[in-house]
């Protein structure tokens, strides 16, 4: 059974329809890069996943051992999240809130996982500063230790590199690779196609429907992988 199946989607906002008969499935240990160009659908295709936005025809089918809230997720940032007036310690174990339900208190278990996060993606120097005042690289990988404290499953990162430099790129793209070398499913919307074609094993191409689904070196000899890498606009 996949560890996640949609079916059908369609996601149509006032008039617009963004999403249409989407359907692909995910396995356990996939690294799945979904590309497209901006306004094709993507984040609203994770967020469909996350339960944050309602489609309005078909149904995402999540495996057996998998609840929908083990999903960790890394959002597309905005100037209010950048903002947001929390200690790195605090953001941190606020990932493990998903799996708390109503119950609003941290148990010791929770604070250790947040620990334990914070040492393995080596922000421990930087655990008691504010959220807000940290660069924009340091913020990524604060949220990425976050999105770890909700699930030992899957994680799903929308744009987890953008204004980053090329170290910091690196470090992230490195750190996530790690993630997936683990068990951890990865699913990550990105624009760099560089990157998706020589890490990712599966590319999810969206421009309103699916351009492409399928193993990567299958989507670099495709019309559309093609088209797409050299930098022409897909229809
Ligand atoms: N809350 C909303 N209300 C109305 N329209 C929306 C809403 N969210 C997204 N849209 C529209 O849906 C379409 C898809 O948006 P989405 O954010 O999913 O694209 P994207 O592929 O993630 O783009 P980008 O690469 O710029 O992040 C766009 O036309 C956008 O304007
Ligand atoms: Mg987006």
């Amino acid at each position: 059974m996949s560890q996640i199946e949609c079916k059908d989607i369609s996601v149509k906002y006032e008039n617009q329809v963004v999403l249409e008969d989407i359907s692909f499935s995910i396995e356990q240990g996939d690294y799945l890069c979904i590309v497209g160009e901006n306004g094709s659908g993507k984040s609203t295709l994770v967020k469909t996943i996350l339960g944050l936005e309602n489609p309005k025809t078909g149904k995402i089918v999540f495996g057996e051992n998998l609840n929908k809230n083990e999903i960790g997720y890394l959002p597309q940032q905005t100037q209010a999240q950048k903002d947001f007036p929390a200690s790195v310690y605090e953001v941190v174990l606020s990932g493990c809130l998903n799996s708390r339900g109503f119950n609003p208190f941290y148990s010791a278990k929770d604070k250790k996982l947040a620990n334990d996060m914070i040492k393995s993606l080596g922000i421990e120097g930087i655990k008691k500063k504010s959220f807000r005042e940290l660069s924009g690289g340091q913020q990524q990988r604060v949220l990425l230790a976050r999105a770890l404290c909700a699930t030992k499953k899957i994680i799903i990162l929308d744009e987890p590199i953008t204004g980053l430099d090329p170290t910091v790129t690196r470090e992230m793209y490195n750190l996530i690779k790690e993630i997936n070398k683990k068990g951890i499913t990865i699913i990550m919307v990105s624009h760099d196609i560089n990157f998706a074609i020589n890490n990712a094993s599966k590319i999810l191409h969206l421009k309103k429907n699916i351009k492409f689904f399928g193993n990567t070196e299958d989507y670099a000899n495709s019309e559309v992988g093609r088209k797409f890498i050299g930098g022409a606009e897909i229809d």
